[in-house]
């Protein structure tokens, strides 16, 4: 069995490992206690309902085979099931389950449940150890490292102009940092991955791509762009090699990231970097009426539509403000369309509304605006309070219809 390993080293909690292959995640029980530290006792599984049976079954009864007495809570995936609902259910779950406080929350599902159940280890007993499986490519990349958890938090809307406004959903707004003790990134859950969530993921690797230049691996774009087709293709016989290749190569780009700035203290950029393309991204996913194709029946976007939406919009918007040249912004959209992503989206609100929700994104300070753009082939960087007309036109190269 191919297995790859990416040791991810935070500065304020002990390292830990990625491990890439087919077959990890069963794999692992014989190996938690070693890796734990302490021999096996209650394990509390937050399951994704839509990962199928088979292969959280096949992994809990590892669990069981390794000692383990196992409870499990089953969650639906939703921008709305994200949420301090969700949480309060979780801990009280785990309460009931009588966890102690080094025995180990294990989540296995996409980005939405392996942030809401991070958050629920954070908490519980202000913290117990959670291992993190996830069974999307975008939680295998980029959700499931580093160590940020958390939830959406819906406020009223401060329109008060407007009596119907509905209130507003903000994402991530509340959360912890909460490192995972090891991370079961086991390709074979993506066989049952739709096509369309696939390529979500890949959203985030092209992000990778874009700033990879700093972090040790400038030509991630390019292999990238030379890959996709491989991992869209989802059946010869290069496909896993190439997915295991593509999740190992990313999740160390991230890890050199975390290592670097794991709290996103950095005024020059660091973790903030790999927030590229997703302020665009955070003040357009949670508009309920927007579809990728535009198609009503495809609404809403994925979390990883948007930020392929906010890529390109960050390009232009740099490309706006003389840091890339055009040909970086046509690159990224060809690159994007490749993935089978959105290049652009029909139904945005107008300019104004859309920079007023960009300042709602907790990534402003003060109301001022703070965007990660292109700065080069594979870099990028902070930059505080850019000219509006450029975060316009960053709009207008993504709006349609
Ligand atoms: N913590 C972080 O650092 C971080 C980073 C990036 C994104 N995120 C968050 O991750 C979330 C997006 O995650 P996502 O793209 O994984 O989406 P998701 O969690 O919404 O999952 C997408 C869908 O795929 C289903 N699914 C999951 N695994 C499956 C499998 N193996 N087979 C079939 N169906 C499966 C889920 O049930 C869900 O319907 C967003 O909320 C985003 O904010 C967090």
């Amino acid at each position: 069995m191919d297995v790859r390993r990416v040791t991810v080293e935070p500065a304020s909690a002990p390292a830990y490992e990625v491990r890439v292959g087919e077959g990890v995640a069963a794999a692992f029980p014989a190996e938690c206690t070693s890796v734990l530290g302490h021999a096996p006792g209650r394990l509390f599984a937050v399951l994704d309902d839509g990962v199928p049976e088979g292969f959280t079954g096949a992994v809990l009864d590892a669990f069981r085979a390794a000692g383990y007495a196992v409870t499990t809570h089953a969650m639906h995936a939703t921008e709305r099931t994200k949420s301090l609902e969700s949480v309060g259910l979780l801990l009280t779950a785990i309460a009931e389950a009588g966890l102690e406080r080094r025995d180990p929350v294990l989540a296995i599902g996409g980005g939405i449940v392996g942030d809401v159940a991070g958050f629920a280890a954070s908490a519980y007993r202000r913290g117990v150890p959670v291992i993190q499986c996830p069974t999307t490519l975008l939680a295998m990349v980029d959700a499931s490292v580093g160590g940020k958890t958390g939830v959406n938090l819906t406020v009223p809307t401060r329109d008060r102009e407007n009596p119907d406004s509905q209130p507003a959903l903000l994402k991530n707004m509340a959360g912890a940092f909460h490192q995972p003790a090891a991370v079961l990134a086991d390709v074979t859950a993506l066989g049952s991955l739709a096509d369309r969530q696939l390529r979500a993921g890949l959203a985030e690797c092209l992000k990778h791509g874009l700033i990879s230049g700093d972090w040790d691996d400038p030509t991630l774009g390019a292999w990238m762009d030379s890959a996709v087709p491989a991992i869209l293709s989802r059946e010869n016989g290069q496909h896993r090699a190439t997915l295991i290749e593509c999740v190992a190569r990313n999740v160390a780009v991230k890890a050199r990231v975390v290592a670097a700035d794991e709290k996103e203290k950095s005024d020059t950029g660091g973790r903030a970097l790999l927030n590229l393309g997703h302020t665009f991204a955070h003040a357009i996913e949670t508009i309920p009426t927007l579809s990728p194709d535009g198609d009503p029946v495809h609404a809403p976007l994925q979390h990883g539509e948007a930020v392929a939406l906010g890529l390109v919009g960050a390009s232009a918007c740099a490309a706006a403000m003389g840091l890339v040249g055009t040909a970086h912004t046509e690159r990224t959209i060809a690159s994007v369309s490749a993935c089978g992503l959105p290049v652009k989206v029909a139904g945005l609100p107008d300019d104004e509304a859309l920079v007023a929700r960009m300042r709602h994104d907790k990534k402003a300070a003060g109301g001022v605006l703070r965007l990660t753009l292109p700065t080069g082939d594979a870099t990028a960087a902070l930059v505080t309070d850019p000219p509006l007309e450029a975060v316009r036109l960053g709009w207008s190269a993504i709006r349609t219809g």
